[in-house]
């Protein structure tokens, strides 16, 4: 197993461009089932493992992914899908993998799905998934760790979520889709990655509307045509950079990212006192402020500030001028970084779903161990900022689940920064560094 190793305290300065996002592509590939008159051809998808490990299920049900010179580029024919069961193994290394659902009873009328399990930062349950495909007319059973669904045919429905969930909604909309009659989800997710999907399967002849904030409506259709499209760009990724720099107390412009998905976070970002330039819709530029204001957070449903950037706030948090309370309202487990991010210095206690947050004069450099993936990225941050000794961080497969060649990206800012397998690291804070026996440099 790789581990990054990061020598922090010195500012990012540069530009740096955003990836496709991950939360967007994967119902788009997934959505492909549907499509399978045609190639389906997405571009601006970002080249990570969550991204491998959909290729590989879409693979196993028989579709074909082609081979193209873009690594974020799919081609993908699905004409020879003749299997409709999505294995544990796979399942439970990526629990989206839920979102063949939705294509597979809309186009074959049957899905055998393993329950994805939970994962670090809580149960997810699938309750509101299945009960709305029941909605739809279809039987559903679950046993044995696996969830079957099947249907004569699906007919529209109201479907209305206690709370809404992403990929609930993703889930739904592809199972309407090609339902009779209308159907229409109150208390809709409203995260962008949901109306890029939509962008997708209307523009391959889907019928549906987002006729208010919170509510999407499906008019099926007999047939899709082709699917063709180019994913937004990740927020996620755009809202962690714009930490980078503000943690660093550095200058960085980033590209290719949509501005207008971007709001709770420039407004957390600027009340932290970082400042804050829009350059134009797809590109900000965002300065480190000398002093880092505490400011608390509450993370919530899209557009309010979302629980996917909490971990990376919270290390920013961690080297700020006071006293803050980070709330978690939407995962009930999601604290996994902060006993790291003591480690490096932070003076962080928890109570239930609050984490009080003291900021701390600086960090320092430490060992520490990834526990999901927004969590190994606020461990990247916090070691961008520790300017005492090295901070080397294990299990770096979670990163690489939602971070399209990370390190590089960082080391073309300027931070000394560096993938090494497991036995390389033998000198740590403290210690006579071998770290620039390391192949690292400020420039990758
Ligand atoms: C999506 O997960 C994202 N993943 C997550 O991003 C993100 O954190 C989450 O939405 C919230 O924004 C993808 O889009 C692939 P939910 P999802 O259903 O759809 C409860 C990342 O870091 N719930 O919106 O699984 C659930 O437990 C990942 O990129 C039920 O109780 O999340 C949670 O408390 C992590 N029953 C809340 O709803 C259900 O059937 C919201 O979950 C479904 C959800």
């Amino acid at each position: 197993m790789d581990k990054m190793v990061i020598e922090g305290g010195f500012p990012l300065v540069g530009e740096v461009s955003i990836s496709g996002s991950k939360n967007a592509s994967l119902p788009i590939i997934v959505s492909s089932i549907m499509f399978d008159n045609f190639d389906s051809e997405i571009d601006n998808v970002p080249d990570l493992e969550d991204i491998k490990t959909i290729k590989k299920l879409l693979i196993s049900l028989g579709a074909e992914i082609k081979k193209t010179d873009d690594a974020n580029k799919l081609i993908i024919n699905t004409s020879g899908i003749d299997n409709y069961d999505a294995p544990y193994d796979l399942v439970k290394t990526m629990r989206a993998s839920v979102l063949v659902l939705g294509p597979l009873l809309a186009k074959y009328k049957r899905a055998r799905v393993s329950l994805p399990g939970g994962c670090a930062i809580g149960a997810r349950p699938i309750d509101f998934h299945l009960n709305a495909l029941r909605l739809l007319g279809a039987t559903v059973k679950v046993d044995h760790g696996y969830v079957e669904v099947f249907a004569d045919k699906l007919k529209g429905a109201v479907i209305n979520f206690p709370i809404p969930s992403v990929t609930g909604t993703e889930n739904v909309i592809m199972a309407a889709t090609l339902a009779e009659g209308t159907t229409v989800i109150k208390n809709a997710a409203r995260e962008p990655e949901i109306d890029d999907m939509i962008l997708a399967l209307n523009n391959g002849g889907a019928n549906i509307k987002r006729i208010e904030p919170s509510v999407i409506s499906i008019n099926g259709v007999k047939k899709l045509n082709r699917l063709y499209h180019r994913v937004i760009p990740d927020r996620i990724e755009a809202g962690t950079f714009m930490v980078a720099s503000a943690i660093t107390k550095g200058d960085i412009i980033l590209k290719n990212l949509n501005v207008n998905h971007l709001g709770s976070i420039i407004e957390k970002l600027s009340e932290a006192g970082a400042k804050i330039i829009i350059n134009s819709s797809s590109s900000i530029r965002i300065k480190g402020s000398k002093v880092i204001k505490s400011v608390d957070i509450s993370t919530a449903p899209y557009p309010d500030f979302p629980t996917d950037m909490q971990a990376q706030m919270m290390a920013l948090m961690t080297i700020s001028c006071g006293l803050c309370v980070i709330t978690e309202n939407v995962f009930e487990n999601r604290f996994m970084h902060v006993a790291e991010l003591i480690r490096l210095g932070a003076n962080i206690k928890i109570r239930n779903n609050f984490a009080i947050v003291k900021g701390a004069i600086k960090l320092s450099g430490a060992e520490v161990m990834a526990t999901d993936l927004r969590a190994s990225a606020s461990l990247v941050l916090a070691g961008l900022a520790s300017s005492d000794g090295l901070t080397a961080i294990s299990r770096i497969y979670h990163l690489d689940r939602g971070y399209e060649k990370m390190e590089k990206k960082l080391a073309n800012l300027g931070a000394i920064i560096s993938r090494v397998k497991e036995n390389d690291i033998s000198a740590l804070p403290g210690e006579e560094s071998n770290f620039n026996d390391i192949a690292c440099s400020k420039s990758a």
